[in-house]
């Protein structure tokens, strides 16, 4: 099975008030494409800060990451952001839609960033998918939270990315709305057949998934079916 993204001995420091913060310690794993993978651990344990490693968000202290075939170690803030927007979708906990933009202008945002056609059509495509299809004219205050995420479901899909992250895509959801949202997301990722790296506390939502990651104090200490093909 052809891997997506190579981690390869990944730390992550930070240097606060004069001391160092070893995050993430000298992290190893590959994900195999088209697979669905959970990241979990206690708070701290560095999830968020792997995440965003290996969805080119920031960058390693030391160690490689390579993502569908693009090492981007030694890339600058710019190439990082165009290998993103090439390949990489992503939901955050707290949606973050762009305030001053409607529901339909966040969900063309990617698309217009890659210079895609039919922009329009598309979005509203996708909003129509995730139940919004009336909705688009909305603000994101003037939407409620599950709708919000919808919203960030849709955009994260829009251009067709490779690889998709979700770091707690429920956390801030009730159960009902959040058995809802995961539905929606492997439903579209089924139809889009992206491959999927979600960080959760959710056992119902990594119990969904091919293989489970446990994290603790920046070290991975138990990784279920590593080689799921
Ligand atoms: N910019 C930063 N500077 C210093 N320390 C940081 C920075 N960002 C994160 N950390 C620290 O890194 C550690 C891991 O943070 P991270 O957000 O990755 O944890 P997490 O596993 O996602 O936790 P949670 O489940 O609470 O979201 C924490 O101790 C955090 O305080
Ligand atoms: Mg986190």
């Amino acid at each position: 099975m052809e891997s997506i993204l190579n981690i390869r001995n990944v730390s992550k420091i930070y240097q606060s008030a004069g001391r160092e913060l070893t995050v993430l310690n000298n992290v190893n794993f590959s994900i195999d494409a088209g697979s669905t993978v959970a990241i979990t651990g206690p708070s701290g344990s560095g999830k968020t800060t792997l995440l965003g490693l290996c969805a080119g968000l920031d960058r390693a202290s030391t160690g490689s990451v390579e993502l569908n075939g693009v090492v981007l170690d030694k890339l600058s803030e710019d190439e990082r952001a165009a290998v993103r927007n090439q390949y990489v979708g992503f939901i955050f906990q707290n949606f973050q839609l762009l305030p001053t933009l409607t529901a339909l202008e966040n969900v063309m945002v990617p698309l217009e960033l890659r210079g895609a056609k039919n922009i329009k059509s598309h979005a509203l495509e996708l909003l129509d998918k995730v139940g919004l299809a009336d909705r688009g004219h909305h603000y994101p205050v003037q939407l409620s939270g599950g709708e919000q995420q919808r919203v960030s479901l849709a955009r994260a899909f829009s251009n067709k990315p490779a690889l998709l992250f979700a770091d707690e895509p429920t956390g801030n959801l009730d159960a009902e709305t959040s058995e809802k949202i995961i539905k929606l997301l492997f439903d579209l990722n089924k139809d889009a057949g992206t491959t999927l790296v979600i960080v959760t506390h959710d056992p119902d939502l990594a119990a969904r998934t091919n293989r489970v990651i446990k994290m603790k104090g920046g070290l991975i200490i138990a990784d279920e079916n590593p080689s799921y093909a």
